[in-house]
């Protein structure tokens, strides 16, 4: 099912000043942590004695979040979440081969991504109803990329407006949309005229949700479909009172994206229903160079397993891929974007970039990817879990922490940037050929 489940207003907060990336050295060795941030936070040695890594976040979220918000980010579909537990396994097989003795430094991990520079290959993937895990979740995020300079894809169902983000996020917004098809496109085309009107730097057309799936651990939790406030709900509310005074503070979520053409006063449900019914089936090829006429920008088709397909993006003018199988959220059969990612880089060369997601919880998992040909890794849960572990300081900590991590394993292999991981030995058995 599309990531459509609920919901958050998150107008009505100030939009904050851009901050300029802050392009901090790493101390060599030692004490690397006794100090700010990559975001200048203050609080970082802070944060980290406690959430070391994000799979101590991801902790700390069950932990602290309402249990229906935590099973909405952290579920995926199939048999116990089989397919989530394939894209880590699969990221965890791949080996490195480190070479010693060439490491003056940690090396710096800034990239260029269609033409602009980043602080380093990571980014936030687009996420529908985020602010159900974390309300006023997508400012949060929009923020913190912003600070540290990495992109930031809003979704076409996340809780606040292209407009409101560009505000936040002038440098680094990117934009995801669903298919909606009716009447012509109308919704579609609009939303494209309005990213490109915003300032976004790149469009996402995902195409990896054909059909709706079950995740059975939001169906059992009461989402996937209208939202109602039970009993259960209330009591799980109460019991976080973090995520409460957030709700107060944000304004209940909703799909604010959606809201011109759904109506002003629609309710949550009345949201719910107009992304069920307006939005559907994936785009097709013919589709995908509609929009590649209308939209100026960086096109980027999101959801790529298959060369062919990888073949068929470029052929109708995407500028960029982005190998994903949506998180394990879709069908648990698929295989991980990490096994699928060096046939479809070999298939398009140098015509297109592509980038990766699914399963990165850390930078060596970064490192991974960009090795095997990913221009750069995203992540979704990860970003999640943060939020639910430490609210508006989540998203911050967990780029701090991925980048502090990447450069960490680039060093550890003995690679003075990026591109040279390309060049270490990598053991990676379970690579797909076509
Ligand atoms: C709560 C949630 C909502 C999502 N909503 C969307 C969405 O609206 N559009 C989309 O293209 N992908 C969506 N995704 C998929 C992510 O963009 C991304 O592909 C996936 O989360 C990457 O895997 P990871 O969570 O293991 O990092 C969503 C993922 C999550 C966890």
């Amino acid at each position: 099912m599309h990531d459509t489940t609920a919901v958050a207003t998150t107008e009505g907060t100030a939009p904050e000043k851009a901050a300029p990336a802050v392009r901090e050295q790493l101390p060599q060795t030692g004490e690397p942590r006794a100090r700010a941030g990559r975001n200048g936070n203050p609080r970082y040695a802070e944060l980290y004695r406690h959430y070391p890594t994000i799979d101590y976040l991801r902790r700390g979220a069950r932990r602290r979040l309402p249990h229906f918000a935590f099973e909405y980010c952290d579920g995926g579909s199939g048999k116990e979440d089989a397919g989530i537990k394939r894209n880590w396994a699969a990221l965890d097989a791949v080996e490195l081969v480190p070479r010693y003795g060439v490491m003056p430094s940690l090396p710096p991990c800034e990239v260029e991504l269609f033409g602009r520079r980043y602080a380093a290959p990571i980014g936030i993937s687009p996420m529908g109803g985020p602010a159900v895990v974390w309300p006023g979740a997508d400012l949060y995020l929009a923020r913190a990329a912003q600070r540290a300079r990495i992109p930031y894809t809003l979704g076409i169902v996340g809780c606040a407006t292209i407009e409101k983000i560009a505000e936040i996020a002038p440098d680094v917004l990117w934009f995801q949309l669903y298919r909606a098809a009716r009447n012509d496109h109308a919704i579609g085309f609009d939303l494209v005229r309005r990213a490109q009107a915003a300032g976004a730097h790149a469009l996402l057309l995902t195409l990896d949700v054909p059909v709706r799936t079950t995740r059975a651990r939001e169906v059992v939790v009461g989402l996937g479909g209208a939202f109602h406030p039970d009993l259960k709900k209330l009591m799980q509310m109460v019991a976080s009172p973090a995520w409460t005074m957030a709700l107060r503070k944000n304004g209940i979520p909703r799909f604010s994206n959606l809201r011109a053409y759904a109506g002003e006063n629609a309710s949550i449900n009345d949201m719910v229903a107009f992304a069920r019914r307006e939005m559907g089936g994936a785009f097709t090829w013919e589709e995908v160079a509609r929009y590649r006429e209308r939209w100026k920008g960086t096109l980027i088709v999101k959801g790529i397993m298959h060369p062919a397909d990888a073949e068929k993006a470029v052929s109708v003018g995407a500028d960029g891929l982005f190998v994903s199988n949506h998180g394990g959220r879709q069908i648990d059969a698929l295989p991980a974007p990490i096994d699928v990612l060096p046939a479809i880089v070999r298939q398009v060369g140098k015509r297109a970039t592509v980038l990766m997601d699914s399963g990165i919880r850390s930078g060596t998992d970064v490192v991974r990817a960009y090795a095997l040909g990913a221009e750069a890794a995203f992540a979704g849960k990860a970003f999640l879990w943060g939020l639910g572990a430490l609210g508006e300081e989540g998203p911050g900590h967990v780029i701090d922490l991925l980048i502090e991590e990447t450069q960490a394993a680039l060093g550890q292999v003995g690679a003075h940037k990026p591109e040279e991981a390309r060049s270490v030995v990598i053991r990676h058995d379970r690579a797909l050929r076509f």
